[in-house]
């Protein structure tokens, strides 16, 4: 398919490939193919590729490579660090947060099944954990907690620091979800008090279908998919070329944050975009300021769109009224679209649990960004907002 005129501002939901991420992936498959259990000279090859990526993202995220383990995706790393967790810990009370991606919900739900309690925790208008709260719900029999690092519908960062420090101090099992994280801020797993984190390649530029789960040492799993991979955790041939690609990826990522003194230069950019899309009329932002304490995703706007009279316009109707402009944007996250964590007709309930009514939580606008966007790009985005919205307004729904 010849490339879309449209410019690409989904980056949330998956991240077009770098050109090195590309090659770095060739040429893995054109010379480490094989199996890496093989004994042969080709599985020797195959193995060492694996082994110098896995030391190399292992160095870059600030965990050992025997603390690393590979998986599909960030949907996998969730289940295997929620699920399996069930068997080395007895059934108690798993606490989630409101704003969980869809896939830790049906992780929570499998363990519901298994016998756990879930409980999720209220969070404020701007998408953010109440920490009195966990506190209170941090007694027996909780035994896990499960919170994202960067919202991806509203760009809210949590205070994952300060809820894993209240977990260690419970004895609590701590897993956070860094999928939408990892590659715009430094991840330095040896310093943070988590157990378990997830993230995945395609967030970031690397392919879809790998990711990986960072299990601290001394952390026990029962695997989802058994076999002698990855230490007994997760089994399956692994997939030398997709980890390549994976390398190469976080070491771009890793390059820009370096280059721009450990910051995402992406959030200027996005500032601009969004003072001069605050300019329109009916234009709000939703979940944190990018100046507020709490913190917000770089390279992510979230806004509400009201039309003349007040009321909010449809947010899967805007967005298809910026892809005729040229403009690919999202409405929620692509999952939340997909059907799942959706309540009907595309309202968010991200949005709901943060306090907004239902037509508002059907609103809801995302515009993310990444390094291939240039300030140009952005330039007739607001304009074509402003026809977008005025279309939708006009046209019956
Ligand atoms: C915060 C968050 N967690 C988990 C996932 C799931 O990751 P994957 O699509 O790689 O399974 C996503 C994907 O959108 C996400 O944004």
């Amino acid at each position: 398919m010849p490339p879309l005129p449209e410019i690409y501002l989904d980056a949330c939901a998956t991240a077009p490939p770098a050109e090195a991420v590309l090659e770095a992936m060739a040429r893995a498959h054109r010379e480490a193919w094989a199996n890496p259990s093989s004994l042969h000279g080709h599985g020797l090859a195959a193995a060492e590729r694996l082994e110098r990526d896995r030391q190399a993202l292992a160095a870059r995220l600030g965990c050992g490579g025997d603390e690393l383990v590979f998986v599909s995706g960030g949907s996998e790393a969730i289940h295997t660090a929620l699920v399996g967790s069930d068997g080395p810990l007895e059934p108690g009370r798993v606490l989630l947060s409101a704003v969980e991606h869809p896939a830790s919900h049906a992780a929570a739900a499998a363990l519901a099944r298994r016998g756990w309690e879930v409980q999720l925790l209220p969070v404020d208008r701007r998408g953010v954990v109440d920490l009195e709260d966990l506190q209170r719900r941090l007694t027996p029999p909780t035994r896990l907690v499960s919170v994202l690092w960067g919202q991806s519908e509203v760009g809210t960062l949590q205070p994952i620091e300060a809820i894993g420090a209240l977990c260690r101090q419970a004895g609590v099992r701590f897993h956070v979800d860094a999928v939408q994280v990892v590659g715009h801020r430094r991840v330095d797993f040896n310093r943070l008090p988590v157990d378990l984190l997830s993230c995945a390649a395609h967030k970031l530029q690397g392919p879809r279908g790998v990711g990986a789960l960072l299990v601290r040492r001394g952390v026990l799993l029962e695997p989802l998919v058994g076999g002698a991979q990855e230490g007994g955790r997760r089994g399956g041939t692994e997939p030398v070329a997709l980890v390549a690609g994976f390398a190469a990826a976080l070491e771009l990522a890793d390059r820009r944050l370096t280059a721009h003194g450990g910051d995402d230069p992406l959030a200027a950019l996005r500032d601009q975009l969004l003072a001069d899309l605050r300019r329109l009329e009916g234009v709000r932002l939703s979940g944190p300021e990018p100046d507020d304490p709490a913190g917000r995703l770089p390279h992510h706007i979230s806004l509400l769109v009201d039309g003349p009279d007040g009321r909010p316009l449809g947010g899967r109707r805007l967005v298809r009224e910026l892809a005729r402009r040229g403009y690919a944007v999202s409405s929620g996250s692509a999952c939340a679209s997909a059907g799942a964590g959706a309540g009907s007709g595309g309202t968010s309930a991200v949005l709901l649990a943060m306090g907004y009514d239902p037509a508002e939580a059907s609103s809801g606008l995302r515009i993310s960004l990444g390094p291939w966007v240039s300030p140009a790009d952005l330039a007739g985005l607001p304009a074509a907002l402003e026809l977008a919205r005025r279309s939708v307004a006009e046209a019956p729904g």
